[in-house]
């Protein structure tokens, strides 16, 4: 029963209300479509928690679609002991990454001007975030060779989920660690529209190379006479 709730009816669920909710938000109050001024908040722990998170989640996650994507590819590198071992190396290294992030962004959220801006909905997501690196790291460190048992298991129940033809058989008998992931992950796209993180659907990816936006106060100019 859990299983058909976690394998095949939470993805759906998901699914739809990322696919109905996102556009609802982003006409009905687009202001609200954003995350708020670093520099107005608190910088600090945000520079040490939002860096490794923002890139060890993204190049975890371009892992897992590039493994979705092309798994015959994939198969055929794995296959070399060193390239594997060397793979789940980085991928260990990342998860880690994005561990230590996830948790300094939670704790900065309970800093005074931080938790004012803070809805039920972002708590809630940065739990699951927080959820979802510690389930990813736990398995690559105890359940030993995700990324090749991922490309036989999650692979082809993914695809059974794209043709609306969900074979749970092929995730059913995994780890309950497993199972947590997934439901983590499809929580995730779940409350994601109703959050901060959904300015990523900008692909904000000139934030890479851009310089940070600086306020300067003018208020000290103007008494004195400036
Ligand atoms: C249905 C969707 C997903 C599946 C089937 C899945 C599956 C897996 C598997 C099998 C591993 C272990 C890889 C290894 O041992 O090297 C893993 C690791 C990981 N996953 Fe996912 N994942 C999913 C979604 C996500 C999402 C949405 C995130 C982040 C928001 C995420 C973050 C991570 C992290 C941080 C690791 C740790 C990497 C490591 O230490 O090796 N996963 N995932």
């Amino acid at each position: 029963m859990l299983d058909v709730l976690i394998f095949a009816v939470l993805p759906y669920f998901a699914i739809a209300l990322a696919i109905f909710v996102t556009p609802y938000r982003y006409f009905s109050n687009r202001l609200d479509w954003s995350t708020f001024s670093t520099q107005f908040l608190e910088r600090r722990s945000l520079y040490w928690g939002s860096i490794p998170w923002h890139y060890g989640v993204v190049l975890i996650l371009a892992g897992h679609i590039i493994g979705f994507l092309f798994p015959s590819t994939i198969q055929s590198l794995l296959s070399d002991l060193s390239a594997l071992i060397a793979l789940e190396s980085i991928a260990l290294g990342l998860g880690l990454m994005t561990l230590f992030g996830s948790i300094i962004l939670l704790v900065r959220r309970f800093s005074g001007v931080v938790r004012a801006v803070t809805s039920y909905a972002d708590w809630v997501l940065l739990l699951l975030i927080l959820l979802q690196a510690a389930t990813g790291v736990y398995m690559g460190l105890f359940v030993r060779w995700g990324m090749e048992w991922y490309l036989h298991t999650a692979v082809p129940w993914l695809y059974s989920l794209l043709t609306l033809n969900p074979q749970i058989g092929f995730v059913s008998g995994l780890p309950l660690v497993f199972k947590l992931h997934v439901a983590g992950a499809f929580l995730i796209l779940a409350v994601l529209p109703f959050t901060k993180l959904v300015h990523f659907l900008f692909l904000p990816l000139d934030y890479l190379k851009d310089p940070p936006i600086l306020y300067r106060w003018v208020r000290r100019e103007k008494q004195l006479g400036k």
